[in-house]
């Protein structure tokens, strides 16, 4: 069976040669023109004149449009329509796009765009979460709160108490791949829009409104992309928008990519917070009650704010059973880039809040804090605990973390080497080395119930040979392979039979993003619907053929067996062709079991959770803060793994995207709130000799205990959570050069791990 194989990403050997197609490969139809913006220089104001005759006139320029030039709606929120394409009387942030030009190529719309001259009357802006607090400027009336108990009366009760707080970077996403888009208008007035998007029906539904046509007149197609991250969430809908508007005008086929500095500076991120904290606990390290209080920085529109602030909140526990919780989460408006998705959606901020708290109370203590936080876990399914519920009311079944810890604490060797790490850190000055556990529990469905569905279409042609399409897209983590194999495993046939084509939103309709890791769940699951559908039709027109019952029709090695005859499925599928069987389907799937109130915070937001352990070990220098990871052991869930060769790939990408966004990745913008890291140069995502010298990465061999597409689990983004070990581990080395717990914020880099260290010194 192709399903559980090892196999490499379908498109591994295109992406290496550079065969691989993306947007901006698709060669272009001849006429086309080239868009770029004109981008705000102030961080918030009022436009009071525009002077764009310089654009006009400039070298190759077909058009130029403002936001009044725009036929339709100008907007592109994926929210709450708050967010105009073109900056419409007011400007927002540094990297706004004011206006926009259409040249005859990408060279020379750029140098157009630059010849802009707009007038601001310039308002002060907010630039840091204090700035926005004092002003009141959120999404959302008031905090949102979620509880369990009375959490500071237990913290006021419990014997011992640790209070904290802490800073955490924004992440840049960093796709290889730019946003780009290619818009190209049909006959009939139509739209036909490529475009590198994990979102293509949202993609069809905002140009649909952009140029006031039904969604049956738009087509969006998506191959790839060059890497998401979540990025492609929402921020791809400018471009299409922006080239479906220039080419109803012009007539013309429009393209747009983004530079990278622009791509960079026009771009959301990763939602930077602040995470406040207050513990109690009892001297054996058991939690009484915990209140977080987190502060999202939002940027200038709602975006995907609220979600993503969400599921910060609801993986404010992570793997522990705590009796008594409170979570305040303020969604704060700032003027800097609108910040969206990316891998974790909010869980790894909300994760890292309760993984501080713990190393915090283990140093209070004394105690491993791998120890202690096994003793806080959630029960397993076989021991009955009274209570075993999330603080959002859902009851915890399938937890598979103290098995798995104990595996990985044992074959890391984890006891023995913070042993020795302690003793060789007696005999060094300058360098300490530290280590930390740290486990992740992160829950899988979309929170937006409605969003866990998905819609497949699968074609068997006359010659055996099958067609596959369905709404997920594929952004390098290895979806349309997995799903290949779950069509192949259907019909029972070689995966060289299955041709995966691009998801295309005239073949399947109305899809969700490909986001919360569940790709392969949903998308898996409507494929095999539509598989099974087929297959049943020709093992009942076999059945018939060979006077037996359908029941006795099995599809296996590329053959069919039919009670005691037997033929190729080439024959099978001609067989019915000709006995007139209909040998095309659609499928599609809905999540069972979840149901969710985001405003009470109670239900079952989640069908079940993925689980991931890791222990990584660091080295810091305290004369210049500069610091490697020597090794990292991980043990992931992926279920019964689809393809363990996929799987491990994720968890590696994930953990080292994870550790860089902990690390040397920082976002630093200046007084007037212009973004400074804008470019590799100044930008540091982790390069290959960053990555582990030892890593060690295992699958847990398990089954999901939920009914999900051969029992796999989503493996998208739990593992990036599993960096925070990685931070942890710095933690833990600083923390060698003295006795205070040290106050480390992310990400750590080398200056915030040497200041850190002086503060531990200092006794700061
Ligand atoms: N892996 C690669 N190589 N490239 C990506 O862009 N995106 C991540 C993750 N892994 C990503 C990736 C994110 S944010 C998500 S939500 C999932 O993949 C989406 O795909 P899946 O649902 O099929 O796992
Ligand atoms: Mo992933 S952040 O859900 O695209």
């Amino acid at each position: 069976m192709s399903v559980s194989k090892p196999l490499p990403h379908d498109a591994a050997q295109l992406h290496v040669t550079g065969a691989a197609r993306y947007v901006d490969d698709i060669p272009s139809p001849a006429g086309t023109l080239h868009l770029a913006f004109g981008l705000s220089p102030i961080a918030r104001g009022h436009i009071t004149g525009m002077h764009l005759h310089d654009v006009q006139h400039s070298p190759g320029v077909a058009a130029v449009l403002t936001a009044r030039g725009l036929p339709f709606s100008n907007d592109v929120s994926p929210s709450i329509h708050d967010e105009p394409l073109l900056a419409a009387g007011t400007v927002n942030y540094v990297g706004q796009p004011v206006f926009m030009v259409v040249a005859d190529s990408h060279r020379n719309a750029r140098i157009a765009a630059r010849r802009g001259r707009v007038d601001y009357a310039e308002e002060p802006a907010l630039l840091t979460l204090d700035a926005a607090l004092a002003a009141d400027s959120r999404f959302e009336e008031g905090p949102r709160i979620y509880a369990k108990g009375d959490a500071a009366a237990a913290i006021d009760a419990a014997p011992r108490k640790v209070e904290g707080s802490f800073e955490l970077g924004g992440q840049e996403h960093f796709y290889l791949e730019g946003q780009a888009a290619m818009a190209w208008p049909q006959e009939d007035g139509g739209m036909l829009v490529f475009s590198s998007t994990q979102h293509p029906t949202e993609i069809q539904h905002k140009v649909a409104e952009a140029i006031g046509l039904p969604m049956h007149a738009v087509r969006v197609e998506t191959r790839r992309m060059g890497g998401g991250f979540g990025g492609k969430e929402s921020q791809g809908n400018a471009l299409a928008v922006a080239c479906a508007v220039a080419a109803r005008l012009t007539g013309r086929p429009c393209k747009m990519r983004y530079d990278r500095d622009d791509d960079m500076v026009i771009t959301g991120k990763r939602h930077a917070f602040r995470i406040s904290y207050r513990a109690g606990f009892d001297e054996d390290g058991h939690l009484q009650g915990v209140e977080f209080l987190q502060l999202a920085d939002c940027g200038w529109a709602q975006d995907l704010s609220l979600p993503v602030a969400d599921r910060a909140m609801l993986h404010a526990d992570n793997a522990y059973l705590i009796p008594s919780i409170r979570i305040e989460s303020h969604r704060l408006r700032t003027n800097r880039q609108s910040a969206t998705a990316y891998r974790g959606f909010g869980g790894p901020q909300g994760m890292i809040g309760i993984e501080r708290v713990m190393d915090h109370i283990a140093h209070d203590l004394g105690m491993d804090p791998a120890e202690l936080r096994q003793r806080n876990y959630y029960a397993a399914p076989a021991e009955a605990k009274p209570d075993n519920t999330t603080p959002y009311g859902m009851e915890v079944t399938d937890f598979e973390l103290h098995g798995m810890t104990a595996d990985l604490l044992r074959s890391s060797d984890y006891a023995a080497r913070k042993a020795a790490i302690a003793e060789w850190n007696k005999g060094q000055t300058h360098l300490k080395r530290g280590i930390a556990f740290s486990p992740v529990k992160f829950g899988i469905s979309f929170t937006l119930t409605h969003l866990n569905q998905a819609g497949a279409l699968v074609h068997v042609y006359q010659d055996g040979s099958v067609h596959l399409n369905h709404g997920g897209t594929e952004m390098g983590q290895g979806l349309f392979q997995k799903v290949a194999q779950v069509a192949a495993s259907r019909f029972g046939i070689p995966l060289e039979k299955v041709k995966i084509t691009a998801t295309d939103t005239g073949k399947v309709p109305n899809t969700s993003a490909t986001a919360a890791s569940s790709g392969s769940d949903l998308n898996g699951m409507a494929v095999k619907a539509a598989c099974d559908t087929i297959r049943d039709r020709m093992a009942e027109h076999l059945a018939l053929q060979h006077q037996a019952s359908p029941g006795d029709v099995v599809f296996e090695g590329g053959q069919v067996r039919i009670g005691q005859d037997e033929m190729t499925f080439d024959q099978a599928v001609m067989s019915c062709y000709q006995g007139r069987v209909s040998l095309s389907a659609t499928g599609f799937y809905k999540t069972p079991k979840v149901e969710w109130d985001r405003i009470k915070g109670q239900g079952r937001p989640f069908y079940y959770f993925a689980y991931g352990a890791a222990v990584t070990e660091v080295v810091v220098d305290a004369l210049s803060g500069e610091n490697r990871i020597l090794r990292c052991d991980i043990l992931h869930d992926a279920g019964a793994s689809l393809n363990p060769a996929l799987d491990i790939g994720q968890i590696e990408g994930g953990y080292v995207q994870g550790a860089g966004w902990l690390t040397t990745e920082e976002l630093v913008w200046d007084e007037a709130g212009r973004l400074r890291t804008h470019a590799p140069s100044t930008y540091k995502i982790p390069a290959c000799s960053d990555r582990p010298d030892v890593f060690n990465v295992a699958l847990y061999d398990g089954r999901n205990r939920e009914d999900t597409i051969y029992r796999s689990k989503a493996v998208g983004e739990p593992p990036f959570m599993l960096g925070i070990s990685a931070w942890l581990a710095l933690s833990d080395a600083v923390s060698a050069f003295g006795d205070t717990y040290p106050a480390l914020n992310a990400p750590a880099t080398a200056e915030e791990v040497w200041r850190a260290i002086r503060g531990v010194r200092d006794g700061i």
